[in-house]
């Protein structure tokens, strides 16, 4: 059994436009690393955190691992203790799944600390716990791709039904994160609560459309259903330029953008990595022309999810 442990976890894209809290793809970066060690005082410790410019917290009954360390402790009958490292790569409030990262990094190295008790698919729900901790609320649409890679779909809630998506191996993302912050709580306190009959059969023929595209691996039905009638109307507001962005994407060689999770990143899908490249830098430029720095990510679809790095 290791004594300690580190794990990288990578970021997510969540909704994919249609999917509002029900879909999500991990990419290969940027990504947080959470280093775990056993101590003999039998408590949780946060040692460090790096890269949060002092903002998360480092109570260990609010931050995001160690909240999802306790509950697996406590849930396994483990009475070790554990001093926590933790190095965020991404920022916070970016549309990247950032906490979920954090919260997957966790909860995989602890699940290692303690031999492997669990199952992978076992530990979505301590995860889950984790972005309670870190929004407000436990949607899983970043947390599950974070834990298993890929694009991950969140069938029902109650009870907790995922189905994870195979995907075309040459389907590529381009992701620009504007140097701004949305915090997905007040992202989510914006959305109206009730959505008009129409716009939720627009909507599901969309999802339908994306799943089938993805599986069938038919590019053009995946472009087609990359549509938005309900959640992107609203946020778009919140990220200055969108949509310039969004339309330099699809100027570009994108088979459809939107929103990454509760913004400001903005994602692009297309097929192949020059097309993703050509719609990023395209977005990015877009950006820069209204003078805001971004961050240009352009991957493969991650498949791995957490890796052990040492
Ligand atoms: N589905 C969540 C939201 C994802 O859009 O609020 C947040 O990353």
């Amino acid at each position: 059994m290791p004594n300690s442990i580190r794990v990288f976890a990578p970021a997510t894209v969540a909704n994919v436009s249609c999917g509002f809290d029900v879909l999500g793809f991990a990419v290969n970066e940027p990504g947080d690393e959470v280093l775990l060690k056993k101590n003999d005082r039998g408590k949780i410790r946060i040692v460090e955190i790096e890269g949060d410019n002092g903002q998360l917290p480092r109570d260990i009954e609010a931050n995001t691992c160690s909240v999802v360390i306790q509950h697996y402790l406590k849930k396994m009958e483990l009475d070790f203790g554990v001093d926590i490292w933790l190095k965020k790569n991404m920022p916070l409030g970016s549309g990247l799944g950032s906490s979920a990262a954090s919260a997957v990094a966790a909860i995989y190295a602890i699940n290692i600390l303690a031999d492997y008790p669990k199952p992978v698919d076992a530990l979505l729900p301590f995860a889950m716990e984790g972005e309670k901790a870190a929004c407000g609320t436990g949607h899983a649409d970043n947390v599950a791709p974070a834990l298993f890679g890929g694009f991950v779909l969140i069938r029902s809630y109650n009870p907790l039904d995922i189905v994870r998506l195979k995907s075309p191996d040459n389907l590529f993302t381009a992701i620009v994160h504007p140097h701004l912050e949305v915090k997905t709580k007040d992202a989510r306190e914006i959305l109206k609560k009730e959505i008009r009959f129409s716009d939720s059969v627009t909507q599901s023929g969309n999802l339908g459309g994306l799943v089938a595209g993805l599986l069938l691996k038919d590019y053009d039905l995946i472009g087609r259903s990359l549509q938005d009638h309900i959640v992107e109307p609203i946020r778009a507001i919140l990220i200055p330029g969108y949509d310039n962005v969004k339309a330099a994407a699809m100027d570009n060689g994108a088979l459809g953008a939107g929103i990454s999770g509760s913004g400001p990143s903005i994602f692009a899908l297309a097929e192949g990595p020059d097309r993703a490249k050509k719609a990023g830098d395209a977005m990015k430029k877009q950006f820069e022309k209204i003078g805001v720095d971004c961050d240009l990510f352009i991957s493969p679809i991650n498949q791995e999810g957490p890796r052990v790095l040492d």
